[in-house]
């Protein structure tokens, strides 16, 4: 593994952000826990996402679905038949592993589109050997299904059978009648929805970035059919500035616009924002034009009419959709790959920073006496930012280990309450990136900080 990627694993546990997943009994293989400061900076991204595009926009709107849904749902959607991956064994040493992954790793290219036999046949024509053992015995690719499967209720026969929702998007379609009945939308408009989904992955790892269970933020635009193209440039450079407002580098990203033959089997066009990992430049999200396909394929297993008419109009048509699906946890490793910077100061010693955006950083200010005499009153300015910022309190260790300690975590700003501060009513506010330091009235403090945060 990359040293970056170690780097950034090993801050994560060490300073609370993401632990392996039940550590004390072994753990379970790729599973993972976000600790007090992970699962702050993720919720942060989360609702600067919901804020960006659901609160802040007249057009969109939010849902939260089941999980658990009819299994009816993921045969229309196509999940039954077409959601699988080409599974494959080694003979030699029993390692497993995805074929059209192995056989783009050593082609360095894209492939897509191709049968399970067209994978075996190319896998024994370019002799692509087993990454442990290094034998070429390959069994044939056998499709296996990423749902997971499980039972509801207290009998485990073939009808109580349900899936744990592979991605959140269908509950958005499965609901669109309810909306259109329930609130006074006009296309285009958008449902935004975030939460849990599950896929059990064949060769999860690189830490969060492939896992089995993981989070999504997905957005599904209804519009009117001529007008999809339009709509999905638009949503490409409103994700392109959500982006840079996180802070991610504009040189790590790169979009890459699938071929015909290897578009999902619902989507007319699709692009990949793609991010420069330590492993090399993978999928961070996709935009897909998914046409009417859904709302289609619901229509005919449901029976329901899940179409819209035009209030001036009265056309009857059936809205097709721009779906913008990002993973919240893949955001996340992204936002902390981003951030993260070790620097030599002037001094010899090594500084590690996460160059947090502001507005998602765990912590935004931290309070710090000078010396324990000053506790009560730096206690109490705490108390008092506390009610207005993620404020954090610290007065053990010498002042440039506090500095240092809120440099690894991200937080922006440092206020230090000093010998002088009763009498002149002012703290020192220390800026993280710059390390500058500025004098200010106390009182002044706040408007300050509402500024920057
Ligand atoms: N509704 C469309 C859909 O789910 P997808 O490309 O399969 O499309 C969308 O998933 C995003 O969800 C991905 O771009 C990625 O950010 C995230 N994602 C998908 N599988 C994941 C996994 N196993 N672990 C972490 N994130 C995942």
């Amino acid at each position: 593994m990359s040293n970056l990627m170690e780097d950034v694993m090993s801050l994560c546990k060490r300073r609370a952000f993401v632990y392996p997943g039940s550590e004390i009994y072994g753990g379970l293989a790729n599973t993972w826990d976000y600790g007090p400061y992970g699962s702050q900076l993720k919720k942060n991204i989360l609702d600067f996402w919901w804020k960006t595009f659901v609160q802040d926009r007249d057009d969109m709107m939010g849902l939260d679905s089941a999980i658990l849904m009819n299994p009816r749902v993921w045969e229309a959607s196509g999940h039954v038949s077409n959601f699988s991956d080409p599974l494959m064994d080694c003979k030699s040493c029993q390692e497993r592993v995805r074929g059209d992954k192995i056989l783009e790793e050593h082609l360095k290219t894209t492939i897509a589109g191709l049968s399970n036999a067209e994978i075996y046949n190319k896998m024994m024509e370019e002799k692509i050997p087993c990454p442990k053992c290094k034998k070429v015995n390959w069994t044939e690719p056998r499709s296996f299904n990423l749902m997971f499967k499980t039972y509801q209720g207290v009998i485990e026969d073939t009808a109580a059978q349900v899936y744990l929702r592979p991605e959140t998007a269908q509950g958005i379609f499965v609901n669109f009648k309810n909306i259109l009945d329930s609130t006074r939308s006009r296309l285009p408009f958008g449902v935004g929805q975030y939460g849990k989904s599950f896929r059990n992955e064949i060769t999860p790892g690189n830490f969060i970035f492939r896992t089995r269970e993981f989070e999504q933020m997905e957005i599904e635009y209804f519009v009117r059919p001529e007008e999809a193209e339009k709509y999905f440039d638009q949503w490409v450079e409103d994700y392109k500035a959500f982006f840079k407002a996180l802070n991610i580098p504009e040189d790590k990203l790169r979009l890459r616009y699938h071929e015909r033959d290897e578009l999902s089997h619902y989507s007319s066009k699709t692009v990949d924002f793609e991010y420069e990992f330590p492993f090399g430049w993978g999928e961070l999200m996709g935009i897909a034009h998914r046409g009417s396909f859904d709302l289609d394929q619901h229509m005919k297993f449901s029976g329901e009419k899940l179409q819209y008419r035009d209030p001036q109009s009265n056309e009857v048509l059936t809205p097709h959709v721009v779906e913008p699906a990002l993973g919240l946890t893949r955001a996340f490793l992204i936002v902390l790959l981003s951030a993260y910077e070790e620097q030599t100061l002037e001094n010899g010693e090594t500084r590690t920073v996460l160059h947090f955006a502001p507005q998602i950083a765990p912590v935004q200010v931290a309070v710090f006496p000078l010396q324990k005499q000053q506790s009560e009153p730096a206690t109490q300015l705490y108390r008092d930012l506390k009610k207005h910022f993620r404020a954090e309190y610290d007065e053990s260790g010498a002042i440039g280990k506090r500095y240092r300690r809120q440099d690894e975590i991200g937080t922006p700003f440092c206020v230090t309450y000093d010998f002088d501060s009763e009498a002149d009513g002012c703290v020192t506010v220390r800026e993280r990136d710059s390390m500058k330091q500025e004098r200010m009235k106390i009182e002044e403090l706040r408007a300050y900080l509402n500024e920057r945060l």
